[in-house]
């Protein structure tokens, strides 16, 4: 999927993060939630309960609706969690 940025502002530098297996770029500087929503994936948790798909709400560590397991932390908020050149990030649980 192609991404979805503004074209027109300054970027930081590439880097690259696997998502569930799968490389994406990302910009230095930004959550992964925002690299996340950028590459096009909505879901980034599951209800416990119901598994109905959950993701990115608050965008300010609130409400845990974007955690995911990040190099092995799980229950990370991505929203408030800055990108590193390299770092695994499993979705959905
Ligand atoms: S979107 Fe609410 S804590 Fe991340």
């Amino acid at each position: 999927m192609k991404a979805q940025r503004i074209s027109k502002i300054e970027h930081g530098t590439p880097v690259s993060l696997i998502v569930n297996g799968q490389e994406i770029q990302a910009q230095a500087g930004e959550s992964i939630a925002a690299a996340l929503l950028a590459a096009g994936q909505r879901q980034i948790s599951q209800n416990s309960k119901s598994r109905a798909p959950r993701g990115y709400f608050c965008g300010m560590g609130m409400c845990f609706e974007c955690v995911a397991t990040v190099d092995g932390v799980p229950n990370v908020r991505t929203c408030i969690t800055e990108v590193t050149p390299g770092c695994v990030v499993e979705t959905g649980s």
